[in-house]
Protein backbone atom coordinates (compact mmCIF):
# COMPACT_ATOMS: atom_id res chain seq x y z
CA UNK A 1 0.00 0.00 0.00
CA UNK A 2 1.67 3.23 -1.67
CA UNK A 3 4.82 1.80 -1.24
CA UNK A 4 6.36 4.96 -3.33
CA UNK A 5 5.55 6.86 -0.17
CA UNK A 6 5.77 4.22 2.65
CA UNK A 7 9.67 3.06 1.35
CA UNK A 8 11.00 0.65 4.26
CA UNK A 9 8.98 -2.36 4.35
CA UNK A 10 9.19 -3.69 7.50
CA UNK A 11 6.68 -0.63 8.74
CA UNK A 12 3.72 -1.25 6.83
CA UNK A 13 2.56 -3.72 9.65
CA UNK A 14 2.71 -0.45 11.72
CA UNK A 15 0.17 1.36 9.52
CA UNK A 16 -3.08 1.91 11.61
CA UNK A 17 -6.45 4.59 12.03
CA UNK A 18 -5.81 7.71 13.74
CA UNK A 19 -8.01 6.73 16.45
CA UNK A 20 -5.62 3.48 17.26
CA UNK A 21 -2.61 5.85 16.50
CA UNK A 22 -4.18 8.32 18.99
CA UNK A 23 -4.47 5.75 21.98
CA UNK A 24 -0.69 5.95 22.17
CA UNK A 25 -1.49 9.10 23.76
CA UNK A 26 -2.36 9.08 27.58
CA UNK A 27 -3.12 11.79 29.85
CA UNK A 28 -0.41 14.16 31.18
CA UNK A 29 2.01 13.13 28.65
CA UNK A 30 4.04 15.69 26.75
CA UNK A 31 3.27 15.58 22.94
CA UNK A 32 5.81 17.36 20.22
CA UNK A 33 3.83 17.72 16.50
CA UNK A 34 4.82 19.18 13.52
CA UNK A 35 3.54 22.30 12.25
CA UNK A 36 4.78 25.66 11.76
CA UNK A 37 3.07 28.98 10.91
CA UNK A 38 -0.21 26.81 9.63
CA UNK A 39 2.16 24.60 7.65
CA UNK A 40 3.19 21.06 7.78
CA UNK A 41 1.26 19.97 10.99
CA UNK A 42 0.04 16.80 11.94
CA UNK A 43 -3.50 16.78 11.12
CA UNK A 44 -5.51 13.03 11.51
CA UNK A 45 -4.31 12.37 15.08
CA UNK A 46 -4.53 15.60 16.70
CA UNK A 47 -7.93 15.94 15.27
CA UNK A 48 -8.90 12.12 16.76
CA UNK A 49 -7.30 13.08 20.05
CA UNK A 50 -9.48 15.94 20.46
CA UNK A 51 -12.61 13.58 19.89
CA UNK A 52 -11.37 11.55 21.78
CA UNK A 53 -11.28 14.61 25.33
CA UNK A 54 -14.84 14.76 24.50
CA UNK A 55 -15.55 11.86 26.58
CA UNK A 56 -12.65 11.16 28.36
CA UNK A 57 -10.80 13.25 30.87
CA UNK A 58 -6.88 13.77 28.78
CA UNK A 59 -5.01 16.79 28.93
CA UNK A 60 -1.70 17.31 27.00
CA UNK A 61 1.36 19.67 27.09
CA UNK A 62 1.77 20.28 23.70
CA UNK A 63 4.67 21.50 21.87
CA UNK A 64 4.71 22.68 17.93
CA UNK A 65 7.04 24.33 15.51
CA UNK A 66 4.71 27.55 15.68
CA UNK A 67 1.43 28.03 14.98
CA UNK A 68 -0.98 25.37 13.46
CA UNK A 69 -3.32 25.04 10.81
CA UNK A 70 -6.62 23.34 10.02
CA UNK A 71 -8.37 25.05 13.00
CA UNK A 72 -6.76 22.37 15.11
CA UNK A 73 -5.38 24.85 17.76
CA UNK A 74 -8.99 25.73 18.17
CA UNK A 75 -10.28 22.27 18.10
CA UNK A 76 -7.97 21.41 20.65
CA UNK A 77 -8.27 24.10 22.92
CA UNK A 78 -12.04 23.76 22.98
CA UNK A 79 -12.27 20.23 23.63
CA UNK A 80 -10.27 21.05 26.58
CA UNK A 81 -6.78 18.93 25.32
CA UNK A 82 -4.33 21.59 26.29
CA UNK A 83 -3.21 21.81 29.53
CA UNK A 84 0.16 23.36 28.32
CA UNK A 85 1.15 25.11 25.21
CA UNK A 86 5.05 25.62 23.96
CA UNK A 87 5.98 27.82 22.32
CA UNK A 88 3.39 29.87 19.68
CA UNK A 89 -0.04 29.63 18.12
CA UNK A 90 -2.05 32.56 16.53
CA UNK A 91 -5.86 30.91 17.03
CA UNK A 92 -8.47 33.33 18.58
CA UNK A 93 -10.30 30.09 20.58
CA UNK A 94 -6.76 29.14 21.72
CA UNK A 95 -5.85 32.96 22.69
CA UNK A 96 -9.09 32.99 24.73
CA UNK A 97 -8.46 29.56 26.79
CA UNK A 98 -4.87 31.32 27.72
CA UNK A 99 -6.29 34.76 28.21
CA UNK A 100 -8.99 33.20 30.50
CA UNK A 101 -5.60 31.27 32.17
CA UNK A 102 -7.27 27.61 31.12
CA UNK A 103 -4.08 26.63 28.95
CA UNK A 104 -0.82 27.76 30.44
CA UNK A 105 1.14 29.51 27.26
CA UNK A 106 4.81 29.53 27.15
CA UNK A 107 5.88 32.10 25.10
CA UNK A 108 8.79 31.16 23.75
CA UNK A 109 12.27 32.22 21.04
CA UNK A 110 11.60 29.72 18.27
CA UNK A 111 15.04 28.87 18.26
CA UNK A 112 15.25 27.77 21.96
CA UNK A 113 12.32 24.92 22.57
CA UNK A 114 14.49 22.09 21.13
CA UNK A 115 17.80 23.47 22.99
CA UNK A 116 15.76 23.13 26.47
CA UNK A 117 14.09 19.53 25.75
CA UNK A 118 17.81 18.09 24.22
CA UNK A 119 18.89 19.66 27.98
CA UNK A 120 15.63 18.14 29.54
CA UNK A 121 15.34 21.79 30.97
CA UNK A 122 11.68 20.86 28.87
CA UNK A 123 9.99 17.84 28.25
CA UNK A 124 10.69 14.73 27.81
CA UNK A 125 8.63 14.39 24.84
CA UNK A 126 6.49 10.77 25.34
CA UNK A 127 5.31 10.88 21.62
CA UNK A 128 5.99 12.76 18.30
CA UNK A 129 3.57 13.25 15.73
CA UNK A 130 4.99 14.02 12.65
CA UNK A 131 3.48 14.85 9.09
CA UNK A 132 5.43 13.19 6.50
CA UNK A 133 5.56 13.03 2.54
CA UNK A 134 7.11 9.68 2.93
CA UNK A 135 9.47 7.08 5.05
CA UNK A 136 12.84 6.65 2.96
CA UNK A 137 14.17 3.27 2.39
CA UNK A 138 16.02 3.63 5.31
CA UNK A 139 13.10 4.58 7.86
CA UNK A 140 13.86 8.20 7.50
CA UNK A 141 10.98 10.90 7.84
CA UNK A 142 10.90 13.05 5.27
CA UNK A 143 8.92 16.04 6.31
CA UNK A 144 6.43 18.21 4.18
CA UNK A 145 5.59 22.01 4.10
CA UNK A 146 7.44 22.60 7.32
CA UNK A 147 10.70 21.57 9.49
CA UNK A 148 10.30 23.50 13.08
CA UNK A 149 11.27 21.50 15.53
CA UNK A 150 10.17 17.82 14.14
CA UNK A 151 13.45 16.37 13.74
CA UNK A 152 14.44 16.93 17.67
CA UNK A 153 11.06 15.69 18.78
CA UNK A 154 11.43 12.58 16.64
CA UNK A 155 14.46 12.28 17.92
CA UNK A 156 13.85 12.94 21.50
CA UNK A 157 10.66 11.07 21.76
CA UNK A 158 10.07 7.41 23.00
CA UNK A 159 7.76 6.92 20.08
CA UNK A 160 7.03 7.96 17.06
CA UNK A 161 3.53 8.49 15.00
CA UNK A 162 3.77 9.56 11.38
CA UNK A 163 1.40 10.82 9.11
CA UNK A 164 1.87 10.45 5.87
CA UNK A 165 0.25 12.69 3.88
CA UNK A 166 -0.76 12.00 0.73
CA UNK A 167 -1.68 15.37 -1.00
CA UNK A 168 1.81 17.28 0.31
CA UNK A 169 3.35 16.44 -3.62
CA UNK A 170 6.42 14.08 -3.34
CA UNK A 171 8.35 17.03 -5.28
CA UNK A 172 9.15 18.24 -1.69
CA UNK A 173 11.64 16.04 -1.18
CA UNK A 174 14.89 16.95 -1.49
CA UNK A 175 13.55 20.41 -0.28
CA UNK A 176 14.55 20.12 3.45
CA UNK A 177 18.27 20.19 5.53
CA UNK A 178 18.27 18.75 8.44
CA UNK A 179 21.54 19.30 10.80
CA UNK A 180 21.34 18.47 14.32
CA UNK A 181 23.75 20.59 16.44
CA UNK A 182 26.60 19.08 18.67
CA UNK A 183 26.11 19.16 22.38
CA UNK A 184 27.33 22.16 24.43
CA UNK A 185 29.43 23.22 25.77
CA UNK A 186 31.88 21.84 23.10
CA UNK A 187 29.72 22.90 20.20
CA UNK A 188 31.04 22.59 16.67
CA UNK A 189 30.55 25.78 14.23
CA UNK A 190 26.94 25.31 12.78
CA UNK A 191 28.50 25.69 9.62
CA UNK A 192 25.51 27.77 7.57
CA UNK A 193 28.04 30.50 6.12
CA UNK A 194 25.30 31.77 3.45
CA UNK A 195 21.02 31.03 3.13
CA UNK A 196 21.78 28.55 0.21
CA UNK A 197 24.62 26.28 2.47
CA UNK A 198 23.50 22.52 2.57
CA UNK A 199 25.03 21.02 5.69
CA UNK A 200 22.56 17.97 6.65
CA UNK A 201 19.80 15.32 5.68
CA UNK A 202 17.03 15.68 3.47
CA UNK A 203 15.52 13.39 5.80
CA UNK A 204 14.71 12.99 9.66
CA UNK A 205 16.91 10.33 10.78
CA UNK A 206 14.91 8.32 13.31
CA UNK A 207 15.22 4.43 14.95
CA UNK A 208 12.79 2.71 13.01
CA UNK A 209 11.97 1.08 15.94
CA UNK A 210 10.88 3.67 17.68
CA UNK A 211 8.05 4.45 14.97
CA UNK A 212 5.07 2.93 16.87
CA UNK A 213 2.22 3.89 14.22
CA UNK A 214 1.63 4.90 10.58
CA UNK A 215 -1.38 7.19 9.72
CA UNK A 216 -2.10 7.86 5.64
CA UNK A 217 -3.98 11.64 5.41
CA UNK A 218 -5.35 13.40 2.69
CA UNK A 219 -6.15 16.87 4.01
CA UNK A 220 -4.22 19.68 2.71
CA UNK A 221 -2.64 22.52 4.71
CA UNK A 222 -4.82 25.63 5.16
CA UNK A 223 -4.24 28.60 3.24
CA UNK A 224 -2.70 32.21 5.43
CA UNK A 225 -4.73 34.78 6.63
CA UNK A 226 -2.39 37.70 5.49
CA UNK A 227 -4.76 40.60 3.66
CA UNK A 228 -2.97 41.55 0.60
CA UNK A 229 -1.08 45.01 0.71
CA UNK A 230 -2.86 48.17 1.29
CA UNK A 231 -2.24 51.97 0.94
CA UNK A 232 -0.90 51.96 4.62
CA UNK A 233 1.37 48.94 4.13
CA UNK A 234 2.41 50.28 0.76
CA UNK A 235 3.71 53.51 1.85
CA UNK A 236 5.92 51.55 4.88
CA UNK A 237 7.37 49.65 1.89
CA UNK A 238 7.81 53.37 0.70
CA UNK A 239 9.45 54.44 3.62
CA UNK A 240 12.11 51.06 4.04
CA UNK A 241 13.06 51.39 0.07
CA UNK A 242 13.86 54.90 0.39
CA UNK A 243 15.84 54.50 3.33
CA UNK A 244 18.19 51.17 2.32
CA UNK A 245 18.71 53.30 -0.96
CA UNK A 246 20.17 56.17 0.96
CA UNK A 247 22.37 52.89 2.92
CA UNK A 248 23.34 51.90 -0.70
CA UNK A 249 24.21 55.73 -1.46
CA UNK A 250 26.42 55.65 1.71
CA UNK A 251 28.16 52.61 1.08
CA UNK A 252 26.94 50.78 3.96
CA UNK A 253 24.90 48.46 1.88
CA UNK A 254 24.79 47.18 -1.78
CA UNK A 255 21.59 46.35 -3.99
CA UNK A 256 21.44 42.98 -3.18
CA UNK A 257 21.11 44.23 0.60
CA UNK A 258 21.95 41.18 3.41
CA UNK A 259 20.00 38.36 3.70
CA UNK A 260 16.88 39.49 4.43
CA UNK A 261 13.86 37.69 7.66
CA UNK A 262 10.47 39.16 7.46
CA UNK A 263 7.81 38.00 9.84
CA UNK A 264 4.52 36.51 10.02
CA UNK A 265 1.45 38.84 8.86
CA UNK A 266 -0.06 40.93 7.01
CA UNK A 267 2.77 43.81 7.18
CA UNK A 268 5.88 41.84 6.98
CA UNK A 269 4.50 40.16 4.00
CA UNK A 270 3.42 43.60 2.46
CA UNK A 271 6.70 44.92 2.72
CA UNK A 272 8.52 42.14 1.60
CA UNK A 273 6.30 42.47 -1.46
CA UNK A 274 7.11 45.92 -1.89
CA UNK A 275 10.47 45.36 -2.61
CA UNK A 276 9.48 44.15 -6.34
CA UNK A 277 8.98 47.66 -7.63
CA UNK A 278 12.31 48.66 -6.22
CA UNK A 279 16.25 48.68 -7.98
CA UNK A 280 17.47 45.67 -5.49
CA UNK A 281 18.62 42.82 -7.12
CA UNK A 282 19.80 39.24 -6.56
CA UNK A 283 18.18 39.62 -3.01
CA UNK A 284 18.67 36.76 -0.93
CA UNK A 285 16.44 35.03 2.47
CA UNK A 286 17.09 33.65 5.62
CA UNK A 287 13.74 33.69 7.15
CA UNK A 288 11.77 31.27 9.24
CA UNK A 289 8.56 31.62 7.23
CA UNK A 290 8.29 32.05 3.59
CA UNK A 291 4.89 33.85 2.32
CA UNK A 292 3.36 34.91 -0.80
CA UNK A 293 5.99 37.59 -1.01
CA UNK A 294 8.72 35.51 -1.44
CA UNK A 295 7.11 33.55 -4.50
CA UNK A 296 6.05 36.99 -5.71
CA UNK A 297 10.12 38.21 -5.79
CA UNK A 298 11.16 34.81 -7.10
CA UNK A 299 8.62 35.50 -10.52
CA UNK A 300 9.52 39.19 -10.32
CA UNK A 301 13.49 38.37 -10.66
CA UNK A 302 14.51 39.87 -7.72
CA UNK A 303 15.32 37.12 -5.25
CA UNK A 304 18.30 34.64 -5.63
CA UNK A 305 17.24 32.29 -2.74
CA UNK A 306 14.96 31.82 0.23
CA UNK A 307 16.16 29.37 3.52
CA UNK A 308 13.19 29.30 5.77
CA UNK A 309 11.33 26.76 8.01
CA UNK A 310 8.16 26.52 6.65
CA UNK A 311 6.04 27.37 3.18
CA UNK A 312 2.81 29.32 4.33
CA UNK A 313 0.47 30.72 1.47
CA UNK A 314 -2.47 32.37 0.93
CA UNK A 315 -4.63 29.80 -1.38
CA UNK A 316 -4.16 31.26 -4.69
CA UNK A 317 -0.42 31.17 -4.64
CA UNK A 318 -0.72 27.31 -3.34
CA UNK A 319 -2.71 26.84 -6.64
CA UNK A 320 0.17 28.38 -8.41
CA UNK A 321 3.36 27.63 -6.61
CA UNK A 322 2.87 23.99 -5.54
CA UNK A 323 2.45 22.56 -9.30
CA UNK A 324 5.80 24.49 -10.31
CA UNK A 325 7.81 23.56 -7.24
CA UNK A 326 10.57 21.74 -9.15
CA UNK A 327 11.00 25.59 -10.79
CA UNK A 328 11.57 26.89 -7.37
CA UNK A 329 13.25 23.87 -5.59
CA UNK A 330 16.62 24.43 -6.36
CA UNK A 331 16.47 28.32 -5.02
CA UNK A 332 14.84 26.90 -1.57
CA UNK A 333 15.61 25.66 1.70
CA UNK A 334 13.60 24.45 4.80
CA UNK A 335 15.64 24.04 7.73
CA UNK A 336 14.86 23.35 11.73
CA UNK A 337 13.83 26.17 13.52
CA UNK A 338 16.38 26.10 15.48
CA UNK A 339 18.84 26.39 12.59
CA UNK A 340 16.43 29.02 10.80
CA UNK A 341 16.84 31.37 13.49
CA UNK A 342 19.81 30.51 15.02
CA UNK A 343 21.60 33.53 16.99
CA UNK A 344 25.04 32.20 15.10
CA UNK A 345 24.02 32.13 12.04
CA UNK A 346 22.07 35.55 11.93
CA UNK A 347 25.09 36.84 13.54
CA UNK A 348 27.26 35.67 10.63
CA UNK A 349 25.00 36.20 8.09
CA UNK A 350 24.30 39.73 8.81
CA UNK A 351 20.40 39.63 8.82
CA UNK A 352 18.21 42.43 8.17
CA UNK A 353 15.36 41.53 10.30
CA UNK A 354 11.69 43.17 9.59
CA UNK A 355 8.89 41.72 12.18
CA UNK A 356 5.50 43.69 12.75
CA UNK A 357 5.00 45.19 16.17
CA UNK A 358 1.58 45.89 18.26
CA UNK A 359 2.69 48.96 19.70
CA UNK A 360 6.20 50.84 20.53
CA UNK A 361 6.94 53.61 22.89
CA UNK A 362 8.68 57.08 22.37
CA UNK A 363 11.83 55.38 23.32
CA UNK A 364 12.07 52.69 21.00
CA UNK A 365 10.53 49.74 23.13
CA UNK A 366 8.82 47.06 20.89
CA UNK A 367 5.44 45.43 22.45
CA UNK A 368 4.19 42.52 19.93
CA UNK A 369 2.47 40.20 22.07
CA UNK A 370 0.63 41.59 24.56
CA UNK A 371 -3.22 43.56 24.32
CA UNK A 372 -3.63 46.24 26.59
CA UNK A 373 -0.24 45.14 27.89
CA UNK A 374 -1.94 41.71 29.23
CA UNK A 375 -3.78 40.03 26.45
CA UNK A 376 -1.59 37.65 24.90
CA UNK A 377 -1.91 38.11 21.04
CA UNK A 378 0.06 35.28 19.20
CA UNK A 379 3.60 34.94 20.57
CA UNK A 380 6.75 36.58 20.13
CA UNK A 381 8.03 34.02 17.57
CA UNK A 382 11.32 34.21 15.95
CA UNK A 383 11.08 37.96 15.94
CA UNK A 384 13.40 37.85 19.25
CA UNK A 385 15.85 35.33 17.76
CA UNK A 386 16.08 37.78 14.37
CA UNK A 387 15.92 41.20 16.23
CA UNK A 388 18.68 40.47 19.27
CA UNK A 389 21.42 39.00 16.72
CA UNK A 390 21.42 40.29 12.91
CA UNK A 391 22.67 43.02 11.10
CA UNK A 392 20.03 45.50 11.39
CA UNK A 393 16.44 45.21 13.38
CA UNK A 394 13.43 46.54 11.90
CA UNK A 395 9.75 46.91 13.68
CA UNK A 396 7.25 48.07 11.48
CA UNK A 397 3.36 48.79 12.43
CA UNK A 398 0.46 51.05 11.26
CA UNK A 399 0.63 54.09 12.93
CA UNK A 400 -3.40 53.83 14.29
CA UNK A 401 -5.08 50.74 15.38
CA UNK A 402 -8.82 49.67 15.58
CA UNK A 403 -10.23 52.75 13.62
CA UNK A 404 -7.91 55.15 15.30
CA UNK A 405 -9.05 54.71 19.07
CA UNK A 406 -5.57 53.07 19.35
CA UNK A 407 -2.35 55.05 18.74
CA UNK A 408 0.81 52.53 17.99
CA UNK A 409 2.96 54.85 19.30
CA UNK A 410 2.80 55.22 23.11
CA UNK A 411 4.49 56.64 25.98
CA UNK A 412 5.49 53.65 27.85
CA UNK A 413 4.88 50.23 26.37
CA UNK A 414 2.43 48.13 27.93
CA UNK A 415 4.92 45.18 27.89
CA UNK A 416 8.07 44.74 26.50
CA UNK A 417 9.76 41.61 23.69
CA UNK A 418 11.73 43.91 22.60
CA UNK A 419 13.50 46.54 24.42
CA UNK A 420 15.33 49.80 23.10
CA UNK A 421 18.53 47.86 22.79
CA UNK A 422 17.28 45.35 20.05
CA UNK A 423 15.53 47.88 17.85
CA UNK A 424 17.18 49.92 15.43
CA UNK A 425 14.80 51.21 13.04
CA UNK A 426 10.60 51.46 13.61
CA UNK A 427 8.65 52.34 10.53
CA UNK A 428 4.93 53.06 10.22
CA UNK A 429 2.45 54.60 7.45
CA UNK A 430 3.63 58.22 8.39
CA UNK A 431 7.48 57.58 8.11
CA UNK A 432 11.01 56.18 9.50
CA UNK A 433 12.96 57.09 12.71
CA UNK A 434 16.47 55.02 12.13
CA UNK A 435 17.21 54.91 15.65
CA UNK A 436 20.80 53.82 15.14
CA UNK A 437 23.42 55.22 17.35
CA UNK A 438 20.76 57.41 19.15
CA UNK A 439 20.42 58.18 23.05
CA UNK A 440 17.23 57.77 24.12
CA UNK A 441 16.24 61.60 24.11
CA UNK A 442 17.35 61.60 20.34
CA UNK A 443 14.82 58.43 20.00
CA UNK A 444 11.80 60.43 21.36
CA UNK A 445 13.11 63.26 18.72
CA UNK A 446 12.97 61.21 15.69
CA UNK A 447 9.95 58.54 16.90
CA UNK A 448 8.26 61.47 17.65
CA UNK A 449 8.96 63.45 14.71
CA UNK A 450 8.52 60.60 12.16
CA UNK A 451 5.87 58.12 13.42
CA UNK A 452 3.51 59.48 15.00
CA UNK A 453 -0.44 59.66 13.66
CA UNK A 454 -1.50 63.04 13.06
CA UNK A 455 -4.29 62.66 15.50
CA UNK A 456 -2.01 61.50 18.49
CA UNK A 457 0.59 63.76 17.75
CA UNK A 458 0.13 66.91 20.26
CA UNK A 459 -0.91 64.84 22.95
CA UNK A 460 2.42 62.72 22.82
CA UNK A 461 4.65 65.47 22.29
CA UNK A 462 3.01 67.06 25.41
CA UNK A 463 3.82 63.84 27.30
CA UNK A 464 7.55 63.96 26.03
CA UNK A 465 7.50 67.49 27.36
CA UNK A 466 6.35 67.50 30.44
CA UNK A 467 8.60 63.77 30.98
CA UNK A 468 11.66 65.85 29.87
CA UNK A 469 11.05 68.36 32.18
CA UNK A 470 11.40 65.70 35.09
CA UNK A 471 14.80 65.01 33.54
CA UNK A 472 16.57 61.11 33.23
CA UNK A 473 18.40 59.69 30.71
CA UNK A 474 15.14 58.34 29.70
CA UNK A 475 12.29 60.57 30.82
CA UNK A 476 8.92 59.61 32.23
CA UNK A 477 6.14 60.32 33.86
CA UNK A 478 6.07 57.91 35.91
CA UNK A 479 2.30 57.67 36.92
CA UNK A 480 1.41 58.75 33.69
CA UNK A 481 3.18 56.72 31.35
CA UNK A 482 0.52 53.63 31.03
CA UNK A 483 -2.42 56.23 30.91
CA UNK A 484 -3.55 55.69 27.18
CA UNK A 485 -3.37 52.53 27.57
CA UNK A 486 -5.72 53.16 31.21
CA UNK A 487 -7.58 55.20 28.95
CA UNK A 488 -8.32 52.48 26.33
CA UNK A 489 -9.77 49.98 28.98
CA UNK A 490 -11.96 52.61 30.64
CA UNK A 491 -13.14 54.51 27.58
CA UNK A 492 -12.79 52.37 24.67
CA UNK A 493 -9.59 54.93 23.01
CA UNK A 494 -6.71 57.34 23.75
CA UNK A 495 -6.33 60.27 24.27
CA UNK A 496 -6.34 62.68 21.19
CA UNK A 497 -6.09 65.69 22.96
CA UNK A 498 -3.93 67.34 25.31
CA UNK A 499 -4.66 66.37 29.27
CA UNK A 500 -5.43 69.15 31.13
CA UNK A 501 -4.82 67.46 34.47
CA UNK A 502 -1.93 66.10 33.19
CA UNK A 503 0.87 66.37 35.85
CA UNK A 504 4.47 67.97 35.00
N1 LIG B 1 -3.39 47.29 20.24
C1 LIG B 1 -4.38 46.38 20.05
N2 LIG B 1 -4.57 45.71 18.90
C2 LIG B 1 -3.73 45.98 17.88
C3 LIG B 1 -2.70 46.94 17.97
C4 LIG B 1 -2.54 47.59 19.23
N3 LIG B 1 -1.58 48.49 19.42
N4 LIG B 1 -2.05 46.99 16.81
C5 LIG B 1 -2.65 46.11 15.98
N5 LIG B 1 -3.66 45.50 16.62
C6 LIG B 1 -4.55 44.47 16.10
C7 LIG B 1 -5.12 44.83 14.73
O1 LIG B 1 -6.23 45.69 14.89
C8 LIG B 1 -5.49 43.46 14.20
O2 LIG B 1 -6.69 43.06 14.84
P1 LIG B 1 -7.78 42.16 14.09
O3 LIG B 1 -7.10 40.85 13.85
O4 LIG B 1 -8.89 42.10 15.09
O5 LIG B 1 -8.09 42.92 12.84
C9 LIG B 1 -4.37 42.56 14.73
O6 LIG B 1 -3.78 43.29 15.83
C10 LIG B 1 -3.29 42.25 13.70
O7 LIG B 1 -2.77 43.45 13.23
P2 LIG B 1 -2.41 43.74 11.72
O8 LIG B 1 -2.26 45.22 11.61
O9 LIG B 1 -3.38 43.06 10.82
O10 LIG B 1 -0.93 43.13 11.58
P3 LIG B 1 -0.35 41.69 11.31
O11 LIG B 1 -1.28 40.70 10.73
O12 LIG B 1 0.89 41.97 10.56
O13 LIG B 1 0.01 41.15 12.80
C11 LIG B 1 1.19 41.05 14.87
C12 LIG B 1 0.71 41.92 13.69
C13 LIG B 1 2.09 41.91 15.76
C14 LIG B 1 0.01 40.55 15.69
C15 LIG B 1 1.99 39.83 14.29
O14 LIG B 1 2.96 40.27 13.40
C16 LIG B 1 2.65 39.01 15.39
O15 LIG B 1 2.02 38.17 16.02
N6 LIG B 1 3.95 39.27 15.66
C17 LIG B 1 4.67 38.59 16.72
C18 LIG B 1 5.40 37.38 16.23
C19 LIG B 1 6.48 37.73 15.26
O16 LIG B 1 6.88 38.84 15.08
N7 LIG B 1 6.99 36.76 14.60
C20 LIG B 1 8.06 37.04 13.64
C21 LIG B 1 8.70 35.92 13.18
S1 LIG B 1 7.46 34.81 12.48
Amino acid sequence: MHEDRLRYAPLAEKVTSAENAARLIRDGMTIGMSGFTRAGEAKAVPMALAERARSEPIKITLITGASLGNDLDKTMAEAHLLSRRIPFQSDPALRRAINAGEVMFVDQHLSETVEMLRTRQLGPIDVAVIEAVAITEQGGIVPTTSVGNSASFAILAEKVIVEINLSQPVALEGLHDIYIPTHRPHREPIPVVAPQSRIGLPFIPVDPDKIAAIVFTQKLDSSSTVLPPDAETAAIAGHLTEFFLNEVKKGRLTNRLQPLQAGIGTIANAVLHGFIETPFHNLTMYSEVLQDSTFDLFDAGKLDFASGSSITLSADKYREVLPRLPHYKPRLILRPQEISNHPEVVRRLGIIGINTALEFDIYGNVNSTHVGGTHMMNGIGGSGDFARNGYMSVFVTKSIAKGGAISSVVPMVSHVDHNEHDVDVLVTEIGLADLRGLAPRERARAILANCVHPAYREPLADYHRRALARGGHTPHIIEEALSWHAALRATGRMPTAVSTEATG
